[in-house]
């Protein structure tokens, strides 16, 4: 069966892939993105995030079957804080009304492999808290203070425990729509090409994030793991925040799953 999907950040890298892998389906994508997408939107921005909603609404008819917030950047800033949390929450609130249409309604988010990583617990409670105006202010106080890596880990940590806290909610599970989380480790995308651009970088990073099966993954690995999320097969997995990472998380946190 032919199903509508809206996937964020599809002009590049896993979202491009993504919408790739599902057209090659059948499916039908409407892309959203900074550019060169079917929806034209800044997700760090109010006024983006509603354009978002109507023009799905109107481009869709009033229904999708799957929603894919995977826009996100990894720079120390504000608008790291701005698209990877309250972009992806506006993402998947703003349009899970269009999801009560389908029959096998889906929504996924990309979080990271980084949200394994220390985290700035200023920033998470103000993420979590809803509070973007402190959110952003707290991510300008760390960056100015040189600590500006946290923020991105800080984001898609706040991310996937977001998901963790809905996914088996009355809004979420109570109307039949699986949300989870996918949590890539080195991808190779637009996003990380600096980070893998020599032999040496990629080795500091790989000391970072280890990945011991088949080291670094193209985007379309990710990908397929987000079709399957939201394909109607799908059925049962619930505020799942899976690791697509070459073993990062496994060596890592070990145990501490349990
Ligand atoms: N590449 C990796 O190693 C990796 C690892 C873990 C998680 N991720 C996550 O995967 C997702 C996709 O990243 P990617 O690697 O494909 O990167 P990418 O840079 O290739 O693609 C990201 C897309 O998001 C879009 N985007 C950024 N800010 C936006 C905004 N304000 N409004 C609308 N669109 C915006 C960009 O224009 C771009 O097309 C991101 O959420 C990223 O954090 C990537």
């Amino acid at each position: 069966m032919t199903r509508t999907y809206l996937v964020t950040g599809s002009a590049s890298g896993i979202g491009a892939a993504t919408a790739r892998a599902l057209t090659d389906q059948g499916h039908r994508v409407i892309g959203a993105d900074l550019h060169d997408a079917d929806i034209e939107v800044d997700l760090t921005t109010h006024e983006g995030r509603e354009t978002l909603v109507a023009r799905a609404r109107e481009l869709s008819g009033g229904t999708l079957d799957a929603v894919i917030a995977n826009a996100g950047l990894s720079s120390p800033s504000t608008a790291t804080v701005a698209v990877n949390y309250f972009g992806a929450l506006a993402t998947l609130e703003g349009l899970r009304p269009l999801l009560a249409g389908s029959s096998a309604p889906r929504a996924v988010a990309t979080a990271s492999m980084a949200s394994l990583f220390p985290v700035d617990d200023e920033l998470l409670q103000a993420c979590l808290a809803h509070d973007e105006p402190a959110a952003l202010h707290r991510a300008q106080h760390l960056i100015d203070a040189g600590a500006g890596g946290q923020v991105y880990g800080t984001t898609k940590r706040a991310l996937a425990l977001w998901i963790r806290r809905n996914a088996a909610s009355a809004e979420w599970a109570g109307a039949s729509i699986p949300l989870n989380a996918v949590a890539p480790g080195i991808i190779r995308t637009p996003m990380t090409a600096d980070l893998t651009a020599t032999e040496e970088a990629t080795k500091g990073l790989l000391e970072m994030v280890p990945m011991p099966l088949n080291g670094i993954a193209d985007a379309r690995v990710v990908a397929d793991l987000l079709v399957f999320l939201t394909s109607e097969a799908n059925s049962h997995l619930c505020g799942q925040v899976i690791f697509v990472d070459g073993g990062s998380d496994v060596v890592i946190r070990g145990d501490s799953t349990w």
